[in-house]
């Protein structure tokens, strides 16, 4: 086990684009004995081996002819059966939650494909003979994005139910690529917008704000990742659902509110009624908080701009730890619960 210092976190962020890479590299030549009809697809798994089956949930959204949903719970829905594909998801493979879901998913009857790094799960799934996908070790789960979501979405390209992800997942990679050399240490803030970013939220409470069915995950991804990292509170919601009940709460308390920084993630392909939304929550707010900032995404393609998004974000939430003099790497009281449910 590698030492968890705070620079070995930058490291891991600098490295996303090559993960994508690595995982266009994979085979899986179990892939074609899995085609099938499925009535529904699942991704089990918490934390940081779970947003990599909200990414392709977001992804697949309108690709996928079936069903997809994201399960972060010891038990299943009561839909998955025989038809069911259930991809269970755990960077360590010792996620108790996890192993629960694979055990149903099991005795259900329904296809299974492992994404782990090894871990109980690792050698359950030996033992009941389901395919694996292997991903590297000696990385932090959420840190291991790219391991974690890219093999899903390209075994669902091998049995035919998702195309064009080889060529989707091609951008990311220029795109992240262009997008680092702006973000990493070295570039100090303005033209470091992540750096620029932490400022903004240091010493405040930041709410991240997205758009369903554009930048949704990216804004669930900023607030796990300003826990994780910067072990500051971070709150998330989207658009168009906000506007119908969040926006009503900013009249009090208004030393909270003064102290409220919120992010606004942006998208070209943003409904047209969303982005007209955007605006007047903007009036509304703006007097009344710390500092409405927006980021806006880069490239064309969905996975290229919702990761340009991300990334800004994981950088954000490394150099808000570092404003606050934490350590972004360990996450002691993830670990502290984990043994305490053990014992
Ligand atoms: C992220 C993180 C957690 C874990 C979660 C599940 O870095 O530490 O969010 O991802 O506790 O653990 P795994 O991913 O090992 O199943």
């Amino acid at each position: 086990m590698q030492e968890l210092t705070p620079e070995l976190m930058f490291d891991f962020l600098y490295n996303l684009p090559e993960q994508f890479e690595e995982c266009l590299q994979m085979e899986f030549p179990w892939v074609t004995s899995l085609r099938g009809n499925y009535r529904n697809i699942l991704v089990t798994g918490l934390g940081g081996s779970a947003i990599g089956g909200d990414i392709l949930r977001s992804y697949s959204l309108r690709r996928l002819r079936v069903p997809l949903v994201v399960n972060r719970d010891y038990v299943l829905p009561a839909f998955v059966g025989p038809d069911s594909l259930v991809f269970a998801v755990s960077y360590s493979g010792n996620t108790e939650e996890t192993i629960s879901a694979y055990a149903e998913a099991r005795s259900r009857g329904a296809r299974v494909i492992v994404v782990t790094t090894g871990g109980k799960l690792g050698e359950m799934t030996a033992q009941d003979g389901y395919p694996v996908v292997k991903v590297p070790a000696g990385l932090v789960p959420r840190a291991a994005s790219g391991y974690l979501f890219a093999p899903t979405a390209l075994i669902l390209e091998g049995m035919g139910l998702l195309p064009g992800v080889r060529a989707e997942l091609e951008e990311p990679v220029a795109v992240l690529r262009s997008r680092r050399r702006n973000l990493e240490p070295a570039k100090p803030a303005p033209e470091n917008e992540a750096r620029a970013i932490a400022a903004v939220l240091k010493d405040s409470i930041p709410v991240i704000w997205g758009s369903s069915s554009t930048t949704e995950i990216a804004a669930m991804r900023w607030k796990g990742q300003i826990n994780e990292n910067a072990k500051s509170p971070a709150y998330f919601n989207v658009f168009p659902e906000l506007n119908h009940n969040e926006i009503v709460g900013f009249e009090v308390p208004e030393d909270v509110l003064r102290r409220t920084a919120v992010v606004v993630l942006r998208d070209g392909n943003d409904h047209e009624r969303v982005k007209k939304r955007i605006e007047i929550t903007r009036e509304i707010i703006s007097s009344r908080v710390k500092s409405v900032t927006e980021v806006h995404s880069w490239g064309n393609s969905f996975l290229a701009r919702l990761y340009s998004l991300i990334y800004v974000g994981d950088y954000a939430s490394v150099y808000l730890a570092m404003e606050y003099g934490v350590n972004p790497t360990p996450v002691k009281i993830i670990d502290y619960l984990k043994a305490k449910m053990a014992e």
